[in-house]
């Protein structure tokens, strides 16, 4: 049976509780650390383009909160050095475990202020976007990007807020 399709804000839950479920397997892994932190990594990647590209604009154009719309894609921005150094690393390096493990708390705090009561999301619906819309555009837009990724070697996450630490550079629009 065809899954149901989910709108822009389930879809965005979702692969908030996959990265979770991801970041709790690392955690207690023994071998497969690579693999699972690969995982993250792409996981994280994909989700942040769509945010950043789909729907954080559609926020803004209805007015959700600038200064919390700014600290989104700061924090976006933050989490992608983790990603970038995680991409060029193994679980044997130093501090590997514990990069992990910070960006799992980043994530942790961003997704609370993309979900919480009055936060990005809840806002986002209460000035009316069009979440069945957006959903649509962000299930093609994701099919688009998987099938552009070489899941063995991950592109580098691009950053738009930064101006000291350039990851990939994102052209300003
Ligand atoms: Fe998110
Ligand atoms: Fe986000």
């Amino acid at each position: 049976m065809a899954k149901a399709k989910m709108n822009a804000v389930e879809m965005l839950k979702a692969d908030h509780r996959k990265v979770e479920d991801l970041f709790e397997k690392y955690e207690k892994a023994r071998g497969k650390k690579a693999e699972i932190a690969k995982k993250i990594c792409l996981e994280l990647i994909v989700h942040t383009m769509l945010e950043e590209e789909i729907f954080y604009p559609a926020c803004r154009e209805v007015g959700v909160e600038e200064d919390m719309m700014d600290e989104a894609d700061v924090e976006h921005d933050g989490a992608k050095v983790l990603i970038a150094e995680l991409e060029h690393g193994t679980p044997e390096d130093d501090y590997y475990d514990a990069k992990v493990k910070v960006l799992s708390e980043e994530i942790k705090h961003h997704v609370k202020e993309e979900e919480q009561r009055d936060g990005l999301f809840a806002q986002a619906k209460s000035k009316g976007v069009d979440l069945e819309a957006l959903g649509e555009q962000m299930a093609a837009r994701k099919k688009e990007i998987l099938a552009g990724i070489d899941e063995n070697s991950l592109p580098l996450p691009m950053t738009q807020t930064m101006r000291a630490a350039a990851l990939g550079q994102r052209p300003q629009a």
